[in-house]
């Protein structure tokens, strides 16, 4: 089976998404959000590319059943409950909610994959969550994509850490597994950082960001491998959890 890592949507041809298990990575912070709210009771997180279609959306719904959420250059966006801190995310805030979201490249990134036996979220929160529905599917045989959603169309550090980590465990004790050079790749740079994920994001550019705009806090929670057990599923537009609670 192949294992391949993208560094971005914009490297994915039809063929590497299709029929294949596709797990898409946001470790700052939109994948790990989804992992927080979905993992603090919200139905569902239905991802958007625009606030307009945020807004456009929740005229569908009863107000009190939604949350509107997302950032723009890090920060809430005007007029929207939540922005994207994992932080704010709370049982409190979100338990029994739909959140349409927005973000800058994690929510693109998961409108952009089309064509998927599965697609899933994944994130150092929800690792191991992840990691057993992704090896499952490696051991029978069907070819997984890990597609990092970078910054701005360009290649990120962090996600690309973890997206070696997954490779790296996915690929463990398996034979007849074919990783792609960026697999290869991402499987060193998990290497070099092992569990150190605070000197990763000291190091990452996006990490350098958030610290400056105020968000130091949420570099712990992305950093809190498994902390937040859930197995995101994205499917008919909307991520769901999947488990004995999945609602659709
Ligand atoms: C994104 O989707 O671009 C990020 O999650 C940005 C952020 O840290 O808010």
């Amino acid at each position: 089976m192949r294992l391949d890592v993208f560094f971005g949507v914009q490297q994915l041809g039809t063929a590497d998404v299709q029929g294949r298990v596709v797990a898409v990575i946001d470790v700052l912070r939109a994948s790990t959000t989804i992992a927080v709210a979905l993992a603090n009771g919200a139905k569902a997180v239905v991802p958007f590319d625009s606030s307009e279609d945020v807004v456009n959306r929740a005229k569908q719904f009863e107000r009190r059943d939604v949350k509107l959420a997302g950032e723009r250059k890090m920060h809430a966006i005007p007029g929207f409950d939540l922005g994207n801190s994992p932080r704010e995310f709370t049982a409190d805030a979100v338990e029994g909610k739909t959140i349409l979201f927005t973000t800058t490249n994690g929510t693109a990134a998961l409108t952009a994959v089309q064509g998927a036996r599965d697609v899933v979220v994944a994130s150092y929160v929800n690792f191991s969550a992840t990691l057993a529905m992704l090896r499952a599917a490696a051991r029978g045989g069907t070819d997984v994509s890990i597609v990092c959603a970078g910054r701005d169309k360009q290649f990120s550090l962090e996600d690309s850490a973890c997206a070696g980590r997954y490779a790296r465990y996915i690929a463990q004790r398996l034979t007849g597994v074919t990783m792609n050079d960026a697999a290869l790749a991402c499987t060193m740079i998990d290497r070099r950082y092992g569990d150190n994920l605070t000197r990763l994001f000291n190091e990452a550019s996006h990490g350098k960001a958030l610290e400056e705009a105020g968000y130091a806090d949420d570099l712990v929670l992305c950093g809190s491998v498994d902390a937040y057990p859930v197995l995101p599923v994205y499917s008919d537009r909307q991520i769901t959890k999947l488990g004995p609670e999945r609602e659709r």
